[in-house]
């Protein structure tokens, strides 16, 4: 293998930088604590941390509204933090990606505020105006992802702007070439300075159909589910030129080689698969496969899945799997403590490239926020259906002094209650712990080509198992994971008899009869 394809067989490791680690006191992460944090990284066996924004904003929905594409949030810390970090992770032989947020700004970004200013500014074009309509109401019926309409009115120049998330963050234009050149030129800056790659804020969102059509309505939409799914977002998002734009920021990724790009895309897998682009026109490296975060979770769904989405991928497609995000309950939360250590473990034996959200490898589960100190502008702008984020962005835990070892101060969000047997020093010294066994699953993964790099197979099992064959030229590998909790025979088939246990989920050793929530790596 290459190197420009470190990505294919790299574990990446997802940072929440306000979450992770606190150096000057004020509760929010920084880069200082990132760079402080990177041996433990390393020691879990990571191979590439992807950092959510840290550019300057004003923070309305926490760093995906950014200000300047090409500074730091002195929050964050500065520039020169960044370049220590970056050499830092370097040295470690850790590649670092940076979070992108080409489909909006924030409104205090320069460009805005120009664009506001009159409607005959030279970048008014950069964003999306439109008159009302005769009675005055937004342009169309589209709806904001965080609820409420897609428009705001501006008085001041009587139009309306386009935002598919908060008002604070408008779309920008990209079917303007000079924002197509700014955006690049961000791109070209960061890999300049070393970046490894970026992962793309919301992808599929980035064209909207030229006429601005209103989208359909969806009929089946009942109270309590979100506000946005009332219409189906055919014109707004998965446009066809969005592909042309995926190809460009591949073309300027390959230029400087040895660089990744994933996009984020929520979208059923036929349209997913479509942003790996083609061979003339290349898109996205790894267009994000969240199809495990919403998985119904049981052994014959999963399997159905994992065979579907392998048959889709185009033939040099390369897969990719997540387990959770920061914004997505965590999955502990979903599956229970017992069970999410198989999910751990189906995540790391999948083919293709793992990305691991930070906490959950000590099983972090979704905190409960009080009232008084929600900070979600999703949950409020579209309260008590549970689409608030802050219960998966709470304070890592590292060990068990104040804050957990976060900060010395107050953290911005609570921490877990369970901190203080949950953490990361403490797994770290029990050999049954979570955090032990994510540790065992990377260095298998570094171990074996055939987890890294093998043909998916998969194998008849039966029940609540599911089991599939790793396997690179002569390195085989056998999977079987049970998704229930009752106990699981399994016939070992002929060709792995004579296998051992590598690794099991519950420390079990008796692969022929699994025990509830139990795992193994047979090879
Ligand atoms: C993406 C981010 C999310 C953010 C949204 C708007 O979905 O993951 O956190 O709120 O884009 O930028």
């Amino acid at each position: 293998m290459t190197d420009s394809e470190w990505w294919k067989s790299a574990v990446i490791y997802q940072i929440y930088p306000r979450s992770f680690q606190d150096t000057n006191g004020d509760g929010i992460g920084d880069l200082k604590g990132i760079e402080r944090r990177l041996d433990d990284l390393k020691a879990l066996g990571v191979d590439a941390i992807w950092i959510s924004p840290i550019f300057p904003s004003p923070m309305a929905d926490f760093g995906y509204d950014v200000a300047d594409y090409c500074g730091i949030d002195p929050r964050f810390g500065t520039l020169a933090d960044f370049d220590a970090l970056l050499a830092a992770a370097h040295a470690r032989g850790i590649r670092l990606l940076l979070d992108l947020v080409p489909n909006h700004t924030s409104d205090q970004h320069p460009w805005f505020q120009e664009s506001r200013s009159a409607q005959d500014d030279p970048r008014r074009d950069w964003y999306i105006w439109r008159d009302a309509r005769p009675d005055g109401s937004p342009p169309n019926n589209w709806i904001s992802d965080f609820g409420g309409s897609a428009w705001e009115w501006d008085e001041a120049t009587g139009q309306y702007y386009y935002h598919a998330f908060l008002k604070e963050q408008p779309d920008l234009n990209w079917r303007n070439p000079a924002v197509r050149s700014a955006m690049l030129d961000v791109l070209r800056f960061w890999f300049e300075r070393g970046v490894d790659g970026f992962r793309i804020d919301v992808l599929w969102h980035m064209v909207k159909h030229v006429d601005l059509p209103d989208n359909p309505v969806n009929l089946d939409w009942t109270p309590g589910q979100p506000d946005y799914t009332r219409v189906h977002q055919l014109h707004s998002t998965d446009q066809p030129e969005v592909h042309g734009i995926a190809g460009e920021m591949r073309a300027i990724a390959d230029h400087y080689g040895a660089r990744v790009l994933i996009g984020e895309i929520y979208l059923p897998v036929p349209q997913l698969v479509g942003y790996y682009g083609t061979a003339e026109q290349p898109g996205v490296h790894l267009p994000f496969n969240f199809q495990l975060i919403g998985a119904a979770w049981n052994a014959p769904g999963l399997a159905k899945m994992i065979a579907e989405y392998e048959a889709a991928l185009p033939a040099d497609g390369w897969p990719n799997w997540v387990l959770g995000n920061h914004d997505r309950p965590r999955i502990a939360t979903r599956v229970g403590a017992e069970q999410a250590r198989v999910a751990m473990m189906l995540l790391l034996t999948l083919r293709g490239t793992p990305t691991l959200y930070y906490g959950d490898e000590i099983g972090m589960e979704d905190g409960e926020i009080p009232a008084h100190l929600v900070q979600d502008p999703r949950e409020i702008r579209d309260p008590g259906i549970g689409l608030g984020r802050d219960p998966v962005r709470t304070p890592m835990a590292w060990d068990e002094s104040p804050n957990a070892g976060f900060s010395p101060a107050d953290p911005w969000l609570p921490l877990h209650p369970d901190w203080i047997a949950r953490n990361v020093e403490a797994q770290r010294g029990d050999p049954a712990s979570m955090w032990r066994l994510t540790q065992k699953l990377l260095f298998l993964r570094h171990e074996h080509r055939a987890l890294a790099l093998g043909d998916y197979h998969p194998v008849d099992a039966g029940g609540d198992l599911l089991a599939f064959e790793r396997r690179y030229e002569h390195d085989r590998l056998l999977v079987v994971l049970n998704l229930g909790d009752t106990p699981q025979g399994f016939a070992i088939p002929e060709w792995a008899e004579d296998f051992t246990v590598l690794a099991s989920a519950r420390g079990g050793h008796d692969p022929a009869l699994l025990s509830p929530n139990e795992g193994y790596i047979l090879g």
